[in-house]
């Protein structure tokens, strides 16, 4: 058997090498993800430990915090502290809080929220930035999540293939997802955590490789969940360049897991990323909250 060839972790420097002084950042894998030491996420953050904070999302794409004791109040202050909070049209809310999403698997139901691969909110116009995921409730074993690294998976292309996703726009929906069309939905015992089908109306057209409006970094963004097909293609055309980056976008080297504990935080980049819940602890209950934050039109 041949060995695909070796991606360079050289490759992954975005920004000049400086080290952090306010945080620990301990890299989980080459590509994408990274746990951060020394943070209490419920008190304020000073001026110098938030841009350190940004700078390692901005460099790992997620970053994990471990042991944390956020109330939703405290939850939404962080995520007010990177950015500016967009509302889920589609989730569940936790009662009182609109600004928080809940991620909820009760022990008897079958369908997890989250379980392809996908990055959030891709069917808008300005998709989301980030998400900031916190556990509150967790299966003994199971339930991890999985990333990837959009910018790796891009990087590792043949130029001939770049080129010509460069010059391509596909097309990203909600209807199908979270619309009466859902069949998935409609279907499953999802109801009830998933709603509001009326408001599934979004369709966008996005680059199929963007430039990170942060990093400069060109990064692959299609995702198996919410892109239909590419822009002026038919779909069985669409399908077979989709499905061959799908497949490629998730080659193991790009992708690392996360292993909930109650009180962990995840902080990811949907620009750079993809994540897929896991959905292997039936008979468990599994409850996070999740907060998204506004980011501005791709190019
Ligand atoms: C999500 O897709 O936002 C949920 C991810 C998870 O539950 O791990």
């Amino acid at each position: 058997m041949i060995s695909s060839a070796a991606v360079s972790v050289a490759d992954r420097v975005s920004e000049p090498v400086r080290s952090y002084s306010q945080i620990t950042v301990e890299p989980l894998s080459p590509f994408v993800g990274a746990e951060i030491g020394n943070v209490d996420l419920s008190s304020e953050l000073s001026d110098a430990v938030a841009e350190e904070i940004a700078r390692a999302f901005r460099e790992h794409g997620v970053v994990f915090f471990r042991d944390q004791v956020l109330t939703p109040e405290q939850h939404i202050a962080l995520a007010r502290r990177f950015g500016t909070i967009e509302i889920n049209r589609f989730f569940k809310t936790v009662d009182g809080y609109p600004e928080i999403a809940e991620v909820r698997k009760e022990a008897d139901q079958k369908s997890n929220i989250g379980g392809s691969w996908h990055t959030d909110h891709s069917y808008d116009q300005a998709p989301a930035k980030a998400s900031l995921l916190y556990a509150r409730e967790v299966p003994p074993v199971g339930g991890d999540t999985l990333f990837s690294s959009m910018v790796a998976a891009y990087d590792a292309l043949s130029p001939g293939l770049k080129a010509t996703l460069e010059r391509l726009k596909a097309v990203h929906s909600s209807r199908h997802v979270f619309g009466y069309t859902s069949k998935g939905l409609m279907e499953s015992d999802l109801k009830g955590r998933i709603s509001n089908p009326e408001l599934a109306t979004q369709d966008a057209l996005h680059p199929v490789v963007i430039t990170h409006p942060e990093t400069g970094r060109k990064a692959l963004y299609v995702n198996a969940n919410f892109t239909v097909r590419i822009d002026g293609w038919s779909s069985e055309e669409s399908a077979a360049l989709l499905g061959y980056l799908y497949r490629h976008a998730v080659r193991p080297e790009f992708t690392m897991r996360f292993r909930w504990r109650q009180g962990s935080l995840a902080f990811w980049d949907n620009r750079s990323t993809w994540h897929l819940a896991l959905n292997d602890y039936s008979g468990h209950r599994r409850l996070l909250h999740r907060i998204t934050l506004a980011g501005t039109p791709l190019s």
